[in-house]
């Protein structure tokens, strides 16, 4: 990969909340070819899969949305209405185009979230909770925006789990939300190569109690 380019490993490498302002709005426009296509990059189809035959409806809020594929994939599977809530204007501006979102918000989910006068039935996130990008204590802000019985569907890097301590967040989330179920998935598909191609990653489902 070219070094001057936003790629997987530079995203990984990312330490703060600017750092991740500054990637993401490079990588905005080449996001959907240069990583999501050129990865076989699965992710977002599976979690809006697991959110369905978990029994997940709208209104739906799609956190770290970035340039929409976790909505697309939602969108296809008949759920409406989503919002998209994301760091990075650049990114939601790709999304936007895409004309499947209700709303769309520029928010930090690491802070109090100022978005809407919404309150969800679900939350999905693929791809954000990873390296270089958001740890566990941002559930708790994501609770404040959803409605009691709300479905979650968190993707989470599976080396992350480990590191950043989201076996541990959980456990102390054990008053707040219930049912938790970990789904194993693959991050990328069977065309994708390289050293990440094998990552893999869980899908935490849960209901807000
Ligand atoms: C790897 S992309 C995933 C985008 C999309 N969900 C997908 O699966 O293609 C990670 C996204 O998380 C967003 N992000 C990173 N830190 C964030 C934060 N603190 N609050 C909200 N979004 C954040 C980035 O701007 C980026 O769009």
């Amino acid at each position: 990969m070219n070094d001057n380019k936003p790629n997987l490993d530079l995203a990984y490498a990312l330490e703060t909340v600017q750092d991740n302002r500054e990637l993401y709005a490079s990588w905005a426009c080449d996001y959907d070819k240069d990583f999501a296509s050129a990865m076989d990059y699965i992710l977002p189809n599976q979690v809006a899969q697991i959110f369905l035959n978990m029994g997940g409806t709208g209104p739906v809020l799609d956190v770290g949305a970035g340039t929409g594929l976790g909505g697309q994939a939602l969108a296809k599977l008949g759920i409406d209405p989503i919002d998209a809530l994301d760091l990075s204007d650049e990114m939601l501006e790709i999304a936007a185009k895409k004309k499947i979102y209700r709303s769309l918000f520029t928010s930090d989910i690491t802070q109090r979230i100022e978005t809407s006068n919404y309150l969800y039935q679900g939350v999905i996130s693929s791809g954000t909770f990873t390296h270089g990008h958001v740890g566990p204590n941002a559930i708790d802000n994501l609770l404040s925006v959803a409605s009691t019985g709300a479905l979650f569907a968190l993707s989470i890097n599976k080396s992350h789990w480990f590191e950043k301590g989201f076996a541990k967040k959980f456990e102390a989330l054990s008053s707040r939300i219930e049912k938790l179920i970990l789904h194993d998935v693959e991050i990328y598909g069977e065309n994708s190569k390289g050293e990440h191609s094998d990552d893999l990653g869980v899908v935490a489902t849960f209901c807000k109690v």
